[in-house]
This record gives C-alpha cells, structure tokens and sequence, in this order.
C-alpha cells in the first residue's frame, strides 16, 4: 500500500480581546521536510528556548511571538524561534542558517508564505551624496543603515580644475567612476566624503587648474574602506 506523506499543519489562533477590526489573527505553520535555509541575502534571528516539551508547543510559542519557522529538538526539548524580515530596523543578521537536520530528532516549521519572505526585494532606497562645501572646506557625511540589504554603491571623484587663462579653455580632467554591491546589515553607519573640484588656474596661463578630490565611502566603527574613486587632474598651461 503506497502510504501518503502526511503534512503536518498547525494552526494557531489567538484572538486579542480589544482587536478593532474584530478579525481573529491566525498565524499557520507547515513542516518543512529537511534543512530549512535561510542565506545571507535576508536578516534573520534565531532565539531558543529551552524546556519546551511539544512541538505544539514549539507552534505556539512561535505564533506568540511571531515567529517566521521554528525548530523543534525532540531530544533536548530545545525549540528555536526564528525570525526574517526585511523591515526597516528588524536587528537580526545577514548570515547563512542551516534549520533543523538531516535526521528525524528535529522538527522543523515555518509559516506558509514563508517563500513569499524569503523572496528577494528591490526596495528603492536611493540616497546621493553630493559635495557639501567648496574648495578645501567640507565634511565627511554619514548615514546609518536601517533596512539591512544588498547595496549598490556608485562613486565619482572630482573634476580637476580648468585653466582659463588659455584660449580655448583647457578643461580638468574628470575623476574616476567606481561601483560595486555590498551587503550591509542594520545598524552599520558608513562615511561619506565627496571629493570636491578642483579650483581653475588663478593667473596667467602658467599656472595650472587644482586636483579634483577623492571620493571614499568607509565604514565609520573600524575605517575600513569600501569603496574610492580618484579625483581628475588639473588642467595644465595650453598653447593657444
Ligand atoms: C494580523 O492582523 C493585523 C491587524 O488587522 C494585520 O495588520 C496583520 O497583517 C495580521 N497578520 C497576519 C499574519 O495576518
Ligand atoms: C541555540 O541552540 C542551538 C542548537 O542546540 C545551538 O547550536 C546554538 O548555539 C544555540 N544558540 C544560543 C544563542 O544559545
Ligand atoms: C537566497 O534565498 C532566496 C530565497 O530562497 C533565493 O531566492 C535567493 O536566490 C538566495 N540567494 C542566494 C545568493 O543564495
Ligand atoms: C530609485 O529612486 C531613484 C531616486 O528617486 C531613481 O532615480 C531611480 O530610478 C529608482 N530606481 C528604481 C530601480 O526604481
Ligand atoms: C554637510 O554635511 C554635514 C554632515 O552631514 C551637515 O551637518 C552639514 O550641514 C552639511 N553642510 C552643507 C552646507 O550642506
Ligand atoms: C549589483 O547590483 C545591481 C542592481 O543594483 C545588479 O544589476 C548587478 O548585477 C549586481 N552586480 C553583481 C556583481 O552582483
């Protein structure tokens, strides 16, 4: 007789008292066979809790808390709650979790639309960064990251200054270009210095236009760079 696998599917209803729209919440779980991952693309928390006895009760531990899976070990009534998300300000971590194991001692349960979260987003949270001063003055500025993610960052150095004393004009050259993706979690504070112009030539054609400036991202705890472009060069003395 061909025996059918059976899908376990726990249901959890809790209904607050003083819910206004009068609906009742259920959150729903299925087992998941095998070693649930979670990659290092989504922030993910994992908290376990110790002396729970049932995987009911593992359910329903999770449904309380909101859970998006848990991991329920038979043998050390240890039940782990684990938690995704792509809120802003959610503070788990970008890490790779292997759920649950290959053998039977574990359980493992996640919530139906548990793909759907997993999936990745685009979520458009475009910031520029643009020099914020002139000349020599200016300052390094920072931004906290709070929707942890995959980041696209594009750099440009500055422009060199031009020399205007020639005719034509000789023009600075222009800074380099640079771009790359990171992965950053919530919480990581980057800096960000702009490079700024180069200032033209100040007299006669002899002199030459300023250097553009840099421009660097890094991360602010340890310095570490991410990401830097080079500035132009400024324009030299032209023969007109
Ligand atoms: C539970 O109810 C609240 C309020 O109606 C709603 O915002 C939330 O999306 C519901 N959660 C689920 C998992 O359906
Ligand atoms: C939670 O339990 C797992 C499985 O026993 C263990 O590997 C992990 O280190 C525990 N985590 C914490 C924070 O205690
Ligand atoms: C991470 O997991 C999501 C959801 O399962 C998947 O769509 C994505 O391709 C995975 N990314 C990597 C780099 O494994
Ligand atoms: C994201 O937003 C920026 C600025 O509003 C816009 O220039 C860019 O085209 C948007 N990108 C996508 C993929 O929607
Ligand atoms: C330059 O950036 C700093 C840090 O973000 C800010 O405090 C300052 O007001 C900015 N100055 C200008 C002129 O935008
Ligand atoms: C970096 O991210 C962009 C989307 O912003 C994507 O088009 C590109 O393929 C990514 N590059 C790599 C090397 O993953």
């Amino acid at each position: 007789m061909r025996q059918s696998k059976t899908l376990l599917l726990f249901a959890i209803g809790f209904c607050c008292v003083m819910v206004s729209e009068g609906a009742c919440n259920r959150t729903r779980y299925v087992q998941h066979n095998g070693v649930l991952v979670v990659n290092s693309t989504i922030s993910s928390q994992v908290l376990n809790a110790s002396g729970v006895t049932s995987v009911e009760a593992c359910a329903m531990l999770c449904g309380m808390k909101s859970c998006s899976a848990a991991v329920f070990w038979k043998s050390s009534d240890l039940c782990q709650l684990v938690t995704v998300s792509r809120e802003p300000g959610f503070a788990g971590n970008n890490e790779w979790r292997l759920l649950g194991s290959e053998t039977a001692e574990a359980v493992v349960m996640k919530l139906e639309n548990f793909e759907e979260l997993m999936k990745p987003r685009i979520i458009n949270v475009t910031r520029v960064f643009t020099n914020n001063g002139t000349g020599r003055i200016g300052s390094v500025q920072l931004v906290t990251i709070d929707i942890a993610g995959c980041y696209r960052i594009q750099l440009a150095g500055a422009k060199g200054g031009d020399n205007t004393y020639v005719s034509p004009d000789e023009l600075g050259g222009r800074g380099a270009l640079a771009a790359g993706n990171v992965s950053l979690s919530v919480g990581v504070q980057l800096s960000i210095v702009v490079g700024q112009a180069g200032g033209p030539s100040q007299s006669s054609g002899y002199s030459s236009g300023g250097g553009g400036g840099g421009s660097f991202v890094y991360r602010t705890s340890n310095n570490e760079l991410l990401m830097a472009a080079g500035g132009g060069g400024g324009a030299s003395y032209g023969y007109s």
